[in-house]
Protein backbone atom coordinates (compact mmCIF):
# COMPACT_ATOMS: atom_id res chain seq x y z
CA UNK A 1 0.00 0.00 0.00
CA UNK A 2 1.18 3.59 -1.11
CA UNK A 3 2.21 6.01 1.72
CA UNK A 4 -1.15 8.46 2.61
CA UNK A 5 -0.57 11.36 1.38
CA UNK A 6 -2.41 14.74 2.50
CA UNK A 7 -2.75 18.25 0.17
CA UNK A 8 -1.95 21.16 2.20
CA UNK A 9 -2.77 24.72 0.64
CA UNK A 10 -0.38 27.04 2.57
CA UNK A 11 -0.81 30.55 2.99
CA UNK A 12 1.93 31.57 5.19
CA UNK A 13 0.60 35.53 4.04
CA UNK A 14 2.60 38.76 5.88
CA UNK A 15 4.48 39.66 8.17
CA UNK A 16 6.41 36.81 10.09
CA UNK A 17 3.30 34.03 8.67
CA UNK A 18 6.32 32.89 5.89
CA UNK A 19 9.14 32.64 8.63
CA UNK A 20 6.76 30.70 11.22
CA UNK A 21 4.99 28.89 8.54
CA UNK A 22 8.83 28.07 7.28
CA UNK A 23 9.54 26.27 10.70
CA UNK A 24 6.19 24.68 10.68
CA UNK A 25 7.12 22.68 7.01
CA UNK A 26 10.42 21.83 8.58
CA UNK A 27 8.78 20.01 11.61
CA UNK A 28 5.55 18.74 8.99
CA UNK A 29 8.59 16.99 6.86
CA UNK A 30 9.91 15.89 10.09
CA UNK A 31 6.52 14.23 11.45
CA UNK A 32 5.87 12.71 7.95
CA UNK A 33 9.20 11.15 7.53
CA UNK A 34 8.69 9.41 10.58
CA UNK A 35 5.34 8.42 10.51
CA UNK A 36 5.39 7.10 6.91
CA UNK A 37 2.57 9.85 5.37
CA UNK A 38 3.10 12.11 2.96
CA UNK A 39 2.20 15.51 2.81
CA UNK A 40 2.21 17.93 -0.49
CA UNK A 41 2.01 21.31 -0.38
CA UNK A 42 0.56 23.94 -2.39
CA UNK A 43 1.56 27.25 -1.55
CA UNK A 44 -0.63 30.05 -2.65
CA UNK A 45 -0.65 33.85 -2.00
CA UNK A 46 -2.92 35.54 0.87
CA UNK A 47 -3.59 38.79 2.46
CA UNK A 48 -0.92 41.75 1.54
CA UNK A 49 1.26 39.88 -0.40
CA UNK A 50 -1.73 38.97 -3.01
CA UNK A 51 -2.96 42.65 -3.19
CA UNK A 52 0.93 43.46 -4.19
CA UNK A 53 1.17 40.36 -6.68
CA UNK A 54 -2.71 40.55 -8.18
CA UNK A 55 -4.71 43.50 -7.09
CA UNK A 56 -6.55 41.45 -4.61
CA UNK A 57 -6.47 39.95 -1.07
CA UNK A 58 -8.21 36.42 -1.82
CA UNK A 59 -7.12 35.68 -5.48
CA UNK A 60 -9.49 32.80 -7.63
CA UNK A 61 -5.98 31.14 -7.14
CA UNK A 62 -5.96 30.78 -3.83
CA UNK A 63 -9.43 29.57 -2.58
CA UNK A 64 -9.47 27.14 -6.03
CA UNK A 65 -6.20 25.40 -4.30
CA UNK A 66 -7.75 25.19 -0.64
CA UNK A 67 -11.09 23.96 -2.56
CA UNK A 68 -8.59 21.14 -3.42
CA UNK A 69 -6.88 20.45 -0.44
CA UNK A 70 -7.18 18.42 2.46
CA UNK A 71 -7.08 21.06 4.99
CA UNK A 72 -5.80 24.84 5.11
CA UNK A 73 -2.34 25.75 6.65
CA UNK A 74 -2.68 29.81 7.44
CA UNK A 75 0.10 31.97 8.56
CA UNK A 76 -1.01 35.84 9.38
CA UNK A 77 -2.19 38.73 6.99
CA UNK A 78 -2.02 42.17 7.14
CA UNK A 79 0.21 45.25 8.38
CA UNK A 80 0.67 49.06 8.26
CA UNK A 81 1.54 48.87 4.10
CA UNK A 82 -2.58 47.72 3.37
CA UNK A 83 -4.15 49.46 6.42
CA UNK A 84 -5.63 52.62 4.25
CA UNK A 85 -6.87 50.41 1.47
CA UNK A 86 -10.57 50.13 1.46
CA UNK A 87 -12.52 48.23 4.07
CA UNK A 88 -13.34 45.38 1.70
CA UNK A 89 -10.35 44.76 0.45
CA UNK A 90 -8.15 45.14 3.46
CA UNK A 91 -6.60 41.65 4.38
CA UNK A 92 -8.30 41.11 7.19
CA UNK A 93 -11.71 41.92 6.13
CA UNK A 94 -10.71 40.74 2.54
CA UNK A 95 -9.27 37.24 2.92
CA UNK A 96 -8.90 35.63 6.31
CA UNK A 97 -13.33 36.55 7.23
CA UNK A 98 -14.45 35.04 3.35
CA UNK A 99 -12.24 31.89 3.84
CA UNK A 100 -14.19 31.61 7.49
CA UNK A 101 -17.53 32.21 5.31
CA UNK A 102 -16.65 30.32 2.39
CA UNK A 103 -15.84 27.06 4.12
CA UNK A 104 -18.01 27.27 6.72
CA UNK A 105 -15.70 26.91 8.95
CA UNK A 106 -17.92 27.87 12.10
CA UNK A 107 -15.45 26.06 15.22
CA UNK A 108 -13.00 27.96 16.22
CA UNK A 109 -10.77 25.88 18.58
CA UNK A 110 -8.42 27.92 20.85
CA UNK A 111 -6.61 25.85 23.31
CA UNK A 112 -5.07 28.31 25.80
CA UNK A 113 -2.45 26.02 27.38
CA UNK A 114 -0.07 27.35 30.24
CA UNK A 115 3.05 25.21 30.64
CA UNK A 116 4.22 24.41 34.35
CA UNK A 117 7.74 25.66 33.02
CA UNK A 118 6.36 28.56 31.75
CA UNK A 119 4.27 30.24 34.73
CA UNK A 120 7.40 32.86 34.28
CA UNK A 121 6.04 34.08 30.83
CA UNK A 122 2.48 34.70 32.35
CA UNK A 123 2.07 38.01 33.16
CA UNK A 124 -0.13 37.12 36.03
CA UNK A 125 0.76 36.59 40.01
CA UNK A 126 2.88 33.80 39.74
CA UNK A 127 0.90 32.00 42.92
CA UNK A 128 -2.30 31.99 40.21
CA UNK A 129 -0.80 30.21 37.22
CA UNK A 130 1.36 28.00 39.29
CA UNK A 131 1.79 24.65 37.73
CA UNK A 132 -0.08 25.96 34.55
CA UNK A 133 -3.19 25.32 33.28
CA UNK A 134 -5.08 24.30 30.43
CA UNK A 135 -8.06 26.05 28.82
CA UNK A 136 -9.71 25.31 25.35
CA UNK A 137 -11.67 28.35 23.99
CA UNK A 138 -14.31 27.08 21.76
CA UNK A 139 -15.63 30.63 19.22
CA UNK A 140 -18.18 30.33 17.07
CA UNK A 141 -16.34 31.69 13.96
CA UNK A 142 -19.08 32.81 11.20
CA UNK A 143 -21.93 34.23 12.90
CA UNK A 144 -22.70 36.95 15.13
CA UNK A 145 -22.01 40.66 14.88
CA UNK A 146 -18.87 39.57 12.43
CA UNK A 147 -21.10 39.18 9.82
CA UNK A 148 -24.84 40.14 10.53
CA UNK A 149 -26.26 42.40 8.18
CA UNK A 150 -27.10 45.89 7.73
CA UNK A 151 -23.35 46.80 8.37
CA UNK A 152 -22.25 50.01 6.75
CA UNK A 153 -21.57 53.53 7.35
CA UNK A 154 -24.04 55.37 6.11
CA UNK A 155 -25.42 58.89 6.20
CA UNK A 156 -27.90 60.25 8.37
CA UNK A 157 -29.45 63.87 9.25
CA UNK A 158 -26.16 65.39 8.72
CA UNK A 159 -23.81 63.12 10.64
CA UNK A 160 -22.54 59.13 9.94
CA UNK A 161 -23.68 56.46 11.28
CA UNK A 162 -21.98 53.31 11.78
CA UNK A 163 -23.98 49.85 12.33
CA UNK A 164 -22.98 46.49 12.76
CA UNK A 165 -25.95 43.79 13.63
CA UNK A 166 -25.56 40.78 15.96
CA UNK A 167 -27.62 37.62 14.25
CA UNK A 168 -27.59 34.32 16.08
CA UNK A 169 -29.65 31.85 14.60
CA UNK A 170 -30.92 28.47 17.40
CA UNK A 171 -29.17 26.33 14.70
CA UNK A 172 -25.82 28.14 14.60
CA UNK A 173 -25.58 28.32 18.69
CA UNK A 174 -26.49 24.61 18.88
CA UNK A 175 -24.23 23.24 15.96
CA UNK A 176 -21.35 25.13 17.88
CA UNK A 177 -22.66 24.46 21.53
CA UNK A 178 -22.20 20.92 20.46
CA UNK A 179 -18.88 21.38 19.71
CA UNK A 180 -17.88 22.37 23.11
CA UNK A 181 -20.32 19.70 24.96
CA UNK A 182 -18.52 17.09 23.15
CA UNK A 183 -14.67 19.06 23.58
CA UNK A 184 -15.60 18.99 27.45
CA UNK A 185 -17.21 15.70 27.62
CA UNK A 186 -13.65 14.41 26.29
CA UNK A 187 -11.05 16.54 28.59
CA UNK A 188 -12.11 18.17 32.26
CA UNK A 189 -16.25 17.55 32.01
CA UNK A 190 -17.07 21.31 32.33
CA UNK A 191 -18.19 23.86 30.20
CA UNK A 192 -18.71 28.02 30.83
CA UNK A 193 -20.56 29.47 28.46
CA UNK A 194 -20.13 33.57 27.71
CA UNK A 195 -22.95 35.73 26.64
CA UNK A 196 -24.28 38.87 27.60
CA UNK A 197 -28.08 38.23 28.62
CA UNK A 198 -28.32 40.92 30.99
CA UNK A 199 -28.55 43.26 28.09
CA UNK A 200 -28.10 41.70 24.67
CA UNK A 201 -31.52 39.51 23.16
CA UNK A 202 -28.46 38.02 21.25
CA UNK A 203 -27.66 36.75 24.83
CA UNK A 204 -31.05 35.36 25.53
CA UNK A 205 -31.35 32.94 23.22
CA UNK A 206 -27.58 31.72 22.90
CA UNK A 207 -28.14 30.59 26.85
CA UNK A 208 -31.80 29.03 26.52
CA UNK A 209 -29.97 26.71 23.57
CA UNK A 210 -27.08 26.00 25.19
CA UNK A 211 -29.40 24.79 28.42
CA UNK A 212 -31.04 22.60 25.74
CA UNK A 213 -28.25 21.19 23.87
CA UNK A 214 -26.49 20.52 27.88
CA UNK A 215 -29.39 18.28 28.27
CA UNK A 216 -28.15 15.98 25.89
CA UNK A 217 -24.19 16.01 27.78
CA UNK A 218 -25.69 14.76 31.31
CA UNK A 219 -21.76 14.30 32.30
CA UNK A 220 -20.57 18.13 31.71
CA UNK A 221 -20.91 20.46 34.28
CA UNK A 222 -22.26 23.69 32.56
CA UNK A 223 -22.17 27.17 33.91
CA UNK A 224 -23.01 30.68 32.25
CA UNK A 225 -20.76 33.88 32.63
CA UNK A 226 -21.64 37.13 31.98
CA UNK A 227 -18.42 38.21 29.57
CA UNK A 228 -17.56 41.04 31.13
CA UNK A 229 -17.24 39.30 34.69
CA UNK A 230 -15.70 36.14 32.58
CA UNK A 231 -12.92 38.26 31.37
CA UNK A 232 -12.21 38.75 35.14
CA UNK A 233 -12.76 35.61 36.37
CA UNK A 234 -10.44 34.16 33.33
CA UNK A 235 -7.19 36.50 35.23
CA UNK A 236 -8.19 35.52 38.76
CA UNK A 237 -8.39 31.63 38.31
CA UNK A 238 -7.44 30.34 35.38
CA UNK A 239 -7.03 27.32 36.59
CA UNK A 240 -10.64 26.35 37.22
CA UNK A 241 -11.67 26.58 33.66
CA UNK A 242 -12.33 23.36 30.84
CA UNK A 243 -13.94 24.76 27.62
CA UNK A 244 -15.26 28.17 27.32
CA UNK A 245 -18.01 28.80 24.46
CA UNK A 246 -18.17 32.13 23.42
CA UNK A 247 -20.17 33.65 20.25
CA UNK A 248 -17.85 35.26 18.02
CA UNK A 249 -16.03 38.86 19.22
CA UNK A 250 -16.53 37.44 23.01
CA UNK A 251 -14.21 34.38 21.51
CA UNK A 252 -12.08 37.05 20.25
CA UNK A 253 -11.85 38.67 22.86
CA UNK A 254 -11.77 36.32 25.44
CA UNK A 255 -8.74 34.51 23.19
CA UNK A 256 -6.53 36.96 23.23
CA UNK A 257 -6.84 37.65 26.88
CA UNK A 258 -6.11 33.86 27.67
CA UNK A 259 -3.33 33.64 25.17
CA UNK A 260 -2.14 36.74 27.38
CA UNK A 261 -2.19 34.98 30.71
CA UNK A 262 -0.63 32.10 29.40
CA UNK A 263 2.46 34.01 28.05
CA UNK A 264 2.21 34.74 24.82
CA UNK A 265 -0.08 34.80 21.75
CA UNK A 266 3.25 33.08 20.08
CA UNK A 267 2.11 29.83 21.57
CA UNK A 268 -1.73 29.94 21.01
CA UNK A 269 -2.58 27.61 17.95
CA UNK A 270 -6.10 27.28 16.34
CA UNK A 271 -8.28 25.10 14.61
CA UNK A 272 -11.11 26.31 12.75
CA UNK A 273 -13.52 24.00 11.82
CA UNK A 274 -16.50 23.01 9.68
CA UNK A 275 -17.98 20.01 8.82
CA UNK A 276 -17.08 16.31 10.26
CA UNK A 277 -17.05 13.47 7.37
CA UNK A 278 -18.19 9.85 7.84
CA UNK A 279 -14.58 9.39 9.65
CA UNK A 280 -15.61 12.01 11.97
CA UNK A 281 -12.61 14.40 9.95
CA UNK A 282 -13.23 17.86 9.38
CA UNK A 283 -12.16 20.52 6.76
CA UNK A 284 -10.37 22.88 8.83
CA UNK A 285 -8.38 25.34 8.43
CA UNK A 286 -5.06 26.17 10.78
CA UNK A 287 -3.65 29.61 11.69
CA UNK A 288 -1.79 30.87 14.96
CA UNK A 289 -4.09 33.48 16.92
CA UNK A 290 -1.78 36.01 16.78
CA UNK A 291 -1.32 38.84 14.13
CA UNK A 292 1.23 38.98 11.20
CA UNK A 293 3.56 41.21 13.89
CA UNK A 294 4.83 43.84 11.70
CA UNK A 295 6.72 45.02 14.18
CA UNK A 296 9.50 42.08 13.89
CA UNK A 297 8.73 40.96 10.98
CA UNK A 298 11.66 39.99 8.87
CA UNK A 299 14.24 39.76 12.14
CA UNK A 300 13.71 35.79 12.41
CA UNK A 301 12.70 36.30 15.98
CA UNK A 302 9.58 35.42 16.03
CA UNK A 303 7.90 32.54 18.04
CA UNK A 304 7.06 29.77 15.76
CA UNK A 305 5.43 27.42 18.80
CA UNK A 306 1.61 28.59 17.59
CA UNK A 307 2.27 27.88 13.58
CA UNK A 308 3.82 24.97 14.91
CA UNK A 309 0.99 23.73 16.78
CA UNK A 310 -1.38 24.92 14.86
CA UNK A 311 0.05 22.66 12.41
CA UNK A 312 -0.28 19.66 14.56
CA UNK A 313 -4.36 20.63 15.47
CA UNK A 314 -4.31 19.84 11.23
CA UNK A 315 -3.29 16.04 11.61
CA UNK A 316 -4.83 15.93 14.46
CA UNK A 317 -8.72 17.22 13.61
CA UNK A 318 -8.52 16.67 9.61
CA UNK A 319 -5.74 14.10 8.89
CA UNK A 320 -6.86 11.35 12.01
CA UNK A 321 -3.19 10.96 12.72
CA UNK A 322 -3.27 11.44 16.02
CA UNK A 323 -0.31 9.53 17.05
CA UNK A 324 1.34 12.64 14.51
CA UNK A 325 0.16 15.57 16.10
CA UNK A 326 0.62 13.92 19.87
CA UNK A 327 4.26 13.94 18.70
CA UNK A 328 4.31 17.46 17.85
CA UNK A 329 2.76 18.69 21.00
CA UNK A 330 5.31 16.71 23.18
CA UNK A 331 8.02 18.08 21.32
CA UNK A 332 7.25 21.55 21.58
CA UNK A 333 6.54 20.84 25.26
CA UNK A 334 10.30 19.22 25.29
CA UNK A 335 11.96 22.28 23.18
CA UNK A 336 10.00 24.87 26.10
CA UNK A 337 11.31 22.48 29.26
CA UNK A 338 14.52 22.11 28.32
CA UNK A 339 14.46 26.15 28.15
CA UNK A 340 14.12 27.58 24.90
CA UNK A 341 13.01 30.90 25.04
CA UNK A 342 11.81 33.30 21.87
CA UNK A 343 12.04 36.84 23.11
CA UNK A 344 8.00 36.87 23.58
CA UNK A 345 8.36 34.18 26.11
CA UNK A 346 12.33 35.06 27.45
CA UNK A 347 11.80 36.20 30.93
CA UNK A 348 15.96 35.31 32.12
CA UNK A 349 14.31 31.84 34.27
CA UNK A 350 17.08 30.13 35.54
CA UNK A 351 17.86 27.49 32.86
CA UNK A 352 16.11 28.47 29.99
CA UNK A 353 18.02 30.39 27.22
CA UNK A 354 17.18 32.95 23.94
CA UNK A 355 16.25 31.32 20.59
CA UNK A 356 15.41 32.77 16.93
CA UNK A 357 12.75 31.01 15.19
CA UNK A 358 14.59 28.62 13.71
CA UNK A 359 16.30 28.03 16.93
CA UNK A 360 13.16 27.34 18.34
CA UNK A 361 12.36 24.96 15.10
CA UNK A 362 15.72 22.86 16.20
CA UNK A 363 14.81 22.27 19.81
CA UNK A 364 10.87 21.38 18.26
CA UNK A 365 12.21 18.69 15.31
CA UNK A 366 15.49 17.47 18.07
CA UNK A 367 12.45 16.43 20.15
CA UNK A 368 10.72 14.51 17.06
CA UNK A 369 14.12 12.40 16.94
C1 LIG B 1 -8.53 36.47 15.10
C2 LIG B 1 -8.27 37.82 14.52
C3 LIG B 1 -9.29 38.12 13.44
C4 LIG B 1 -10.65 38.08 14.08
C5 LIG B 1 -9.07 39.44 12.70
C6 LIG B 1 -7.68 39.52 12.11
C7 LIG B 1 -10.10 39.69 11.65
O1 LIG B 1 -8.27 38.79 15.52
O2 LIG B 1 -8.49 35.48 14.35
O3 LIG B 1 -8.78 36.39 16.30
O4 LIG B 1 -11.12 39.10 14.64
O5 LIG B 1 -11.29 37.03 14.04
MG1 LIG C 1 -8.43 38.02 17.46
Amino acid sequence: MSAQSFQIAVLAGDGIGPEVMAQARRVLDAVAGKFGVAFAYDEQLVGGAAIDATGGPLPEATLKACEAADAILFGSVGGPKWESLPPDIQPERGALLPLRKHFGLFANLRPSVCFPSLTAASPVRPDLVEGGFDVLCVRELTGGIYFGSPKEIREENGEKVAIDTMVYRESEVERIAHVAFKAAAGRGGRLTSIDKANVLRNGLLWREVVERVAEGYPDVKLDHLYVDNAAMQLIRRPREFDVVLAPNLFGDILSDEMAMIAGSLGMLASASLGGQNEAGLYFGMYEPSGGSAPDIAGQGIANPCAQILSAAMMLRYSFGLTEAADAIDAAVRGAIDGGARTGDIFTGTEGTHRVDTAGMGEAILAGLE
